[in-house]
């Protein structure tokens, strides 16, 4: 033995971690300039609401006592908000932890699950991270009507007897691209009752007038599929982690015996439920996003950058075989936004929508 480290197990040894979006801190520190702006992790760049701020605020003083791990009032505001019960939610820290909380009740070593080939980076790690094995699926081509998509059709071929787990995220992240309601719909009728279809819409408030589906109007018709949403994008509470699954309650049930007993803090709690009240700081920040998504995209073309069709508050552009030197051209002028060649897409960049202004200083120097 060389290192105690090597003592780990072999998945986990050869598990290549998540590469997060340059923190702004970073940046300043690497670089000494101010006035940056972050368009790098798809959050929302409006922040959360007043009265979500609010009541965490009111929650600090409650710090001291471990939270609540029923999650009891977030939780019964979500069973209203959505029209399900209680007991088919799973809170998590982040939908990622919801995510990782799936494929450890689900996967093992000897089993299987199936994600898209640019498909969001979280799956092939949670996958791997249980010894089982990640089965990645060709993307639909570049020259297809959804570049760089999801090919659900491929995906349902991919899937045997020890496939437990199929990923889908609608729309996806780093794509932006999306799967047809009906496309879907037929999917997720055509996979086999022993495998869970792992629906992930994060994105769903930014659907605008595309043709997504509500994943969780699905849930009475599908006891195999489980919806993951998060507070991270359109609720603007990325930095204090809650996200959740919704499901049959008996997957519920499986989620929550493997969950700690407090994966959400007081302060996220707190939030959560606060932001649920105000919609119309949602319903705002979003109608930005769909508008800017629509405006910076239409820019890009028309100064002869592909941009792919984008259903979430960022977009993936191919920058060519110099991205990464425009890549750091931006962050010399303060603008962070995301490679993606972690994902083997060398050429592109991912860029989320943030305010107009911050947009217009995005486009401004993407063209100089
Ligand atoms: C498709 C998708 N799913 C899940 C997540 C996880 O978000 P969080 O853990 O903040 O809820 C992200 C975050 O970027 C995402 O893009």
């Amino acid at each position: 033995m060389s290192k105690p480290g090597d003592l780990a197990l072999d998945w986990v040894r050869t598990l290549a971690p998540y590469v997060p979006g340059k923190p702004i801190e970073e940046l300043e520190r690497e670089l000494g300039i101010t006035n940056i702006i972050k368009l790098a992790s798809n959050e929302n760049p409006f922040g959360p609401s007043p009265l979500a701020i609010e009541a965490m605020q009111r929650a600090l003083a409650e710090t001291w006592l471990y939270p609540d791990g029923s999650g009891h009032v977030l939780k019964h505001k979500l069973a209203k908000k959505l029209g399900i019960d209680v007991n088919q939610i799973t809170l998590g820290n982040g939908s990622n932890d919801a995510l990782v909380l799936l494929a450890e009740a689900f996967l093992a070593p000897g089993f299987e699950a199936v994600y898209s080939q640019y498909g969001f980076a979280v799956y092939p790690i949670a996958i791997q991270a249980t010894g089982a094995k990640g089965v990645c699926v060709p993307a639909l081509p570049a020259d297809s009507a959804m570049p760089l998509g999801h090919d659900l059709k491929a995906m349902a071929r991919a899937i045997n007897e020890r496939t437990r787990i199929v990923f889908v995220a609608n729309p996806n992240n780093p794509t932006g691209t999306w799967v047809d309601a009906r496309e879907l719909e037929a999917f997720i009728a055509a996979v086999p009752r022993h495998v869970v279809v792992a629906l992930d819409e994060a994105y769903f408030e930014y659907t605008g007038d595309l043709p997504l589906q509500n994943g969780i109007e699905w849930l009475a018709r599908y006891p195999n599929l489980v919806v993951f949403r998060t507070f991270s994008k359109a609720y603007g509470l990325a930095g204090v982690r809650v996200g959740y699954a919704v499901s049959h309650p008996s997957i519920a049930d499986m989620l929550n015996r493997v969950r700690q007993a407090f994966n959400v803090s007081v302060v996220g709690l707190a939030g959560a439920a606060a932001a649920l009240e105000d919609t119309d700081h949602v319903t705002a920040a979003v109608q930005v996003a769909v508008s800017e998504r629509a405006r910076v995209a239409a820019r890009l073309q028309k100064s002869g950058t592909k941009v792919l069709p984008s259903a979430g508050n960022f977009l993936m552009l191919h920058a060519g075989p110099d991205a990464k030197a425009r890549y750091e051209a931006l962050l010399r002028g303060g603008i962070i936004v995301r490679p993606v060649g972690n994902y083997g897409l060398p050429e592109h960049l991912r860029v989320t929508l943030g305010t107009p202004e911050q947009n217009d200083r995005f486009l401004k120097a993407w063209e100089a």
